[in-house]
This record gives C-alpha cells, sequence and structure tokens, in this order.
C-alpha cells in the first residue's frame, strides 16, 4: 500500500511543479487530512503600525492620549538623552499633559544585568504605557521591562528563548508600547524580539514572542541627521544582513512541522513571497542610497530612505527570519575582548552590525547551493553585473559585491580586526549552537565542521 508520506511527496512534487506566483499558485504545501503536516504549508505576516514622516515624533503626545495614557515609562540611553530626538518626545508629552518617568541608562548592546536594571525601574512606577526613543538597544530593553513589569512574579529565564531559557509563552497582557528609532538598522520597532548578552554563556540570545511587538512604530527620519558615521555605517550593515539573510531563508514550506495551533507558529518561518517583496525593495535600497548615507550625515534622502529601510527590513525578518550571519553574530558580539568601536562610548563591544557583516561573504559562498538564482538576484539588486553569470559561480559573486560595500565602507578586516585567534573558534562555535532558532532558517543544514568553517574563513576577509 503506498505509505501516506508517499502521497505528501507527491501532492507537494505536483505543487511544486505548478504556477508558484503569489496570485495563482503559491498553494505551499497540500494539507491531505488533519494530522499535521512534516512541513508547513503556510505563513503569516505580523507587523507593529507603522507610521513615517519627518518630524512625525510630535504625535507621540497625542497617541497617548488617545490610549488614554496616564503615566507613561519613557526609555532611552545616557546619549540619546541629551539630544534633540529625546526632546521632540518630551515636548509632545507635555504639551499633551502626559505624566512620565524617564529611565536613561539603557545600556548600549544590552546584558541580562543591564535588562534587569531597567526592569527593576519599571517595577517601581505605576505604569500604563512605555514609549522606547532610541536604537537597538533602546527598544529591545523597553520590550523586556513592560514584559516582567507586566507579570511581576515571571522569573527571569521564564520567557527567554529556549535553550538557553525556559521559553515560556507570554499569555499576559502586556503594557502598550510605542517604539521610535532613532537609528537605521535593527528593526526592532515591527518585531516582537528582544535580544540581549547573556552573560553567563557569553553569546546574546533574546525573548522572542509577538507579544512583545510594539503597538506603533513611529518612524521619523528626523533623528537620524544627528546619527554618527559609525552608528550609521555597522547600523547599516545590520539592515543589509537582514535583507539577505530574509530572502535567502529556508523557503517557509521547507519548514516544519506545521504548528498543531496557529498560535504556536514560529515568528521566523522562512522567506515567502510577501517577505521577498520587502528584501527586494531594501537591497535596491542599499544600492542607492547606502554609502550616500554613511558619507554624508546631513544627506536627508540618504537617510531617510536608509531609515525607510531599516523597518522595511523588520517587517521582512520579524516574520521571514535571519539565519548564518546572525547565529554566528551572537557569540561574536558576546565574547568581545578590547575591540572599542569609534563613536560607540568607551565600552569595549563588537556593534551588532559589524558583529553580524563579519561572517556575510563566507555565509552567503556557504548557502548559495540551495538556490543559485536567488543568490545572483541579490547580486543584481545591490548592483552586481550578472548577465552571463554561471549559477555554480552565485556564491562567489554575492559574496564579491558584500566585499565591495565592505571595503568602500572601511569595515575591519574580518574577526582578526576585532580581536579573534584560531583558537577562539571552537568558543564561537559553542556560543552559535543554542541559536537553533536562528540555525535551521538557514536554507542549507550545518555540521559543527561547517560553522568552524565559515569562522575561519571569516577570520580575514579582504
Ligand atoms: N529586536 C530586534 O529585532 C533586533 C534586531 C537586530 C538587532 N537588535 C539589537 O539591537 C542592538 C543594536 O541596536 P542599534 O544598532 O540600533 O544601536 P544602539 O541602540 O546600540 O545604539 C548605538 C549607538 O548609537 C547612539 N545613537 C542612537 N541613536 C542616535 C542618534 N539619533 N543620534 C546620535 N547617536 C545615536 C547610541 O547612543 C549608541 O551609542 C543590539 O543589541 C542588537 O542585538 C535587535
Ligand atoms: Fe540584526
Amino acid at each position: 500500500m503506498t505509505s501516506r508520506k508517499r502521497i505528501f511527496d507527491l501532492l507537494r512534487t505536483i505543487n511544486i511543479a505548478s504556477c508558484q506566483c503569489p496570485a495563482h499558485g503559491y498553494r505551499g504545501n497540500i494539507q491531505v487530512s488533519n494530522a499535521t503536516p512534516l512541513k508547513d504549508y503556510a505563513f503569516e505576516i505580523k507587523c507593529s503600525t507603522v507610521r513615517y514622516g519627518l518630524g512625525v515624533t510630535r504625535e507621540v503626545g497625542q497617541d497617548l492620549v488617545n490610549l488614554n495614557a496616564k503615566n507613561v515609562c519613557v526609555m532611552t540611553d545616557p546619549n540619546v538623552a541629551s539630544l534633540s530626538p529625546m526632546k521632540a518626545v518630551l515636548d509632545s508629552l507635555t504639551r499633551n499633559g502626559i505624566n512620565y518617568k524617564v529611565y536613561d541608562k539603557v545600556r548600549v548592546e544590552p546584558t541580562d544585568s543591564s535588562f534587569k536594571d531597567a526592569i527593576h525601574f519599571a517595577k517601581e512606577g505605576n505604569f500604563d504605557s512605555f514609549v522606547a526613543i532610541g536604537g537597538g538597544s533602546v527598544m529591545d530593553t523597553c520590550k523586556a521591562a513592560n514584559l516582567y513589569y507586566s507579570d511581576p512574579d515571571a522569573e527571569f529565564l521564564d520567557y527567554v528563548n529556549a535553550p538557553v531559557g525556559k521559553g515560556k509563552a507570554v499569555n499576559i497582557q502586556v503594557k502598550p508600547m510605542i517604539a521610535i528609532p532613532t537609528t537605521s538598522g535593527t528593526g526592532s520597532e515591527t518585531t516582537g524580539v528582544s535580544i540581549f548578552d547573556y552573560e553567563e554563556i557569553h553569546a546574546k540570545t533574546g525573548i522572542s514572542h509577538n507579544a512583545l511587538r510594539p503597538i506603533l512604530a513611529l518612524i521619523d527620519p528626523l533623528h537620524t541627521l544627528t546619527v554618527p558615521e559609525k552608528v550609521s555605517n555597522y547600523s547599516g550593515f545590520d539592515i543589509f544582513c537582514h535583507a539577505l539573510e530574509s530572502f535567502t531563508a529556508i523557503p517557509f514550506t521547507e519548514r516544519g512541522p506545521a504548528p498543531a495551533n496557529p498560535a504556536l507558529r514560529p515568528a521566523y518561518q522562512g522567506s515567502n513571497p510577501i517577505s521577498d517583496v520587502w528584501a527586494r525593495f531594501c537591497l535596491q535600497t542599499l544600492q542607492k542610497y547606502f554609502v550616500r548615507s554613511v558619507n554624508n550625515s546631513g544627506d536627508v534622502e540618504a537617510r531617510s530612505s536608509m531609515h525607510l529601510a531599516a523597518t522595511i527590513a523588520g517587517v521582512g525578518i520579524g516574520n521571514a527570519g535571519v539565519h548564518l550571519c546572525h547565529g554566528l553574530a551572537y557569540p561574536i558580539a558576546g565574547n568581545v575582548k578590547s575591540f572599542v568601536p569609534e563613536d560607540y562610548g568607551s565600552n569595549p563591544i563588537i556593534p551588532h552590525g559589524l558583529s553580524v557583516v563579519m561572517t556575510a561573504p563566507a555565509v552567503f559562498r556557504f548557502t548559495a547551493s540551495s538556490d543559485p538564482e536567488k543568490h545572483l538576484e541579490a547580486a543584481s539588486l545591490l548592483g552586481a553585473d550578472v548577465t552571463n553569470a554561471k549559477r555554480k559561480d552565485a556564491g562567489r559573486i554575492l559574496s564579491d559585491v558584500i566585499l565591495l560595500y565592505m571595503d568602500k565602507l572601511k569595515i575591519e578586516n574580518g574577526l582578526k580586526a576585532l580581536g579573534y585567534t584560531n583558537d577562539d573558534i571552537p568558543d564561537l562555535v559553542k556560543g552559535a549552537l543554542p541559536q537553533d532558532r536562528l540555525l535551521k532558517i538557514a536554507p542549507v543544514t550545518q555540521s559543527e565542521e561547517d560553522l568552524s568553517k565559515l569562522l575561519e574563513e571569516s577570520l580575514t576577509i579582504y
């Protein structure tokens, strides 16, 4: 008798052979019964409400009035606290008669201890809403503060992603949070993800749940005009990798199993026709504006476009996910030795965008065989001439165009320039392995040896 799996595979083959365009054909796997399919057949797109416009921060006070907010927790970092974006927020709150308290001690590249400090501050207040004004570090800290404020009895590791934490589902109601990004990079304003460095394991991990997603993101390009060159550079490479990784992620129909309950479908679902639209738009925007936006802080057109691209890439990653560059970046950032980047204060840190792009040339050489056409398309959207390119060269071609951007923007020459040697590779691999959530979104499976090789190839990149 023909097995169920055989029937299932046959139906999938027929489905793949038929029209795959979103309008007519993209049906993914066909369900043949109510049993949970081995692979997923559906994807969904979730996103915060996004409002974009020069100067739109002035509306935040009115938004809080509309939410009936009476006592707001405003979170920022010590640097942004003294800049014009913060002034714009507080002016709007004052104009609209909103009571607020400011927490301005967010750590750049937050840790579990810095999260706990912010959570403690939140628990001391009697807040009915949260506003984050800053980069990814601020928005992520604010999401965590909101979550543990709303569930005061929870242990810190309860909600942290497994296997580091317990990965508990969020079944409580968190308070409304408005996010106002001041860097152009993370896209955290649209995601339900909050990332921190877990000091005990020297690697980043996070909390990932739809409940953490801000209800509103105010995307105000005016804030980007004060962003220093290195921050604009490194956070731009965060957008760059978000777009490339979500575009090349495993197709959602290849990830499985389908969840028994739709509420359990993971945030990172794999590439899909909608997130591909965001990724393509971002790659084109990066080609046009990335270098311009870094080299000229007064270029409003370039900086505004990059600010929008960051949010758009956030919608892509928030639903499709990111894979190897991010999975490897978490231990790269977490094991920092003495690297102190310009424009980020005096603590040794490896800024997120820098940690992510370091392995990108090696990663895309490695993943290209999964879908050479898509890798070539990405290279072309970034400006490479792919006329007559051969499929077998897709990885090299995409890697070369990535290196061109890195070189143009004077990115450090590989992990060695950040203080790592060959001897550090086993620890870096050890730190990457718990990032299962990301590694399984890669379009090819990887062994520990593969991860070591990717890191070895990234020690020196030019
Ligand atoms: N939640 C997510 O979905 C997600 C996605 C990617 C990255 N992240 C996380 O986000 C963090 C990185 O965030 P980031 O790259 O946005 O930078 P950041 O928030 O760490 O800020 C970097 C530096 O820029 C300064 N800065 C911010 N805005 C400024 C402005 N307008 N003018 C002048 N200076 C300004 C800050 O004070 C800081 O010194 C990392 O911890 C990373 O892991 C989160
Ligand atoms: Fe990122």
